[in-house]
């Protein structure tokens, strides 16, 4: 059966046989969580009252996009890692220096916010958009860009919050190698706060978080041939204070075997057993630059909103790649 399964699929096929025939806690990458429904979700997410992030990101972008522009100068290549719909990114292209020469490439893995993203976005700047995962789009950029053109990178939205915290330095210093002197990073991080506000931000009584992290399950039912009950699992957000991110969980309420026809099998869960699909790491101000420094970068300048802690850091590249 595997075999019939185009490759992308095949992928995710062995993603989750290995997530959840793990011993002990059961796993599922983020990283599926955004299938075209999946990202409608996680805009939604960014609509709530009580996830302020997105809008801490909004107002940083919107203040000091001229700041931003005006150091990063003549810059010819301006490209997104996980652009979304691209809605954060509209005042930072309109404050390009000559954006008529520009290009912004917004990397995603969801066709359909890509196309949000292009039909939003194109009336300020040429758009061509990449659908893959992020490094592979940015090597694909990088591959084709002649010399002398500048590059912004973003990371926004704190996106970066979602790799575990001690590959983080090495997945910066990946980063960095596809860029060169005179090209800047511009990364948005989600600092610690208040544990209440940092798990109500993940666990909204509307229910939409909820409904992001079930349709992991949904995906695994649509794409895998599985036979997941929704009803019989329950999202919940912990707080780890150890590695200082919120967990999200999917919880079996009952005792259950789940078919999953694509790959053959039944999972197992005992009642209480969790899926844990995702950790959102929260940062320390100072954290940000010494992540600068050990992938090397070099940190030019952070900003921080005054109503929901989230920073901005603007990082330039000066070196050659060791
Ligand atoms: C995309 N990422 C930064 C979000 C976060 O906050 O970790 C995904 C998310 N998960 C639950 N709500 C939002």
């Amino acid at each position: 059966m595997a075999g019939l399964l185009a490759p992308a699929v095949t992928e995710f096929a062995i993603e989750v046989t290995r997530g959840l025939t793990k011993p002990g806690q059961k796993l599922l990458s983020p990283r599926y969580f955004y299938d075209d429904l999946g990202s409608a979700l996680f805009e939604a997410i960014t609509f709530l009252p009580e996830y302020g992030l997105t809008r801490a990101d909004e107002r940083l972008l919107k203040a000091y996009s001229g700041a931003i522009a005006e150091r990063a100068g003549k810059v010819r290549i301006i490209a997104e890692l996980g652009s979304g719909s691209g809605r954060k990114t509209g005042s930072l292209l309109a404050a390009i220096e000559d954006r008529d020469t520009a290009t912004y490439y917004p990397i995603d893995v969801s066709p359909s916010a890509l196309s949000a993203c292009a039909k939003q976005l194109q009336e300020l700047v040429r758009v061509q958009p990449v659908c893959s995962d992020w490094m592979d789009g940015l090597a694909s950029i990088t591959r084709t860009r002649e010399p002398g053109q500048r590059m912004l990178l973003l990371f926004l939205g704190s996106s970066i919050g979602n790799i575990e915290r001690t590959k983080v330095a090495r997945f910066l210093s990946q980063l960095r190698r596809q860029l060169v002197p005179g090209d800047y990073f511009l990364l948005g991080a989600d600092l610690v706060q208040d544990v209440d506000v940092m798990l109500a931000a993940y666990n909204d009584p509307t229910g939409v978080t909820a409904a992001f992290n079930l349709n992991l399950l949904g995906r695994i039912n649509r794409e895998l041939g599985g036979e997941f009950n929704l009803r019989l699992f329950q999202h919940e957000a912990r707080w780890n204070p150890d590695t200082r991110a919120i967990e999200m969980h999917l919880v079996s309420s009952s005792k259950q075997d789940v078919y999953i026809g694509g790959l053959e099998r039944a999972v197992h869960f005992e009642v209480g057993e969790s899926i844990w699909t995702e950790a959102s790491h929260k940062f320390l101000p100072d954290e940000l630059d010494r992540f600068a420094s050990e992938s090397g970068f070099t940190p030019v300048q952070r900003w921080v909103d005054a109503e929901w802690p989230f920073a901005e850091a603007l990082w330039e590249v000066r070196d050659t790649a060791s």
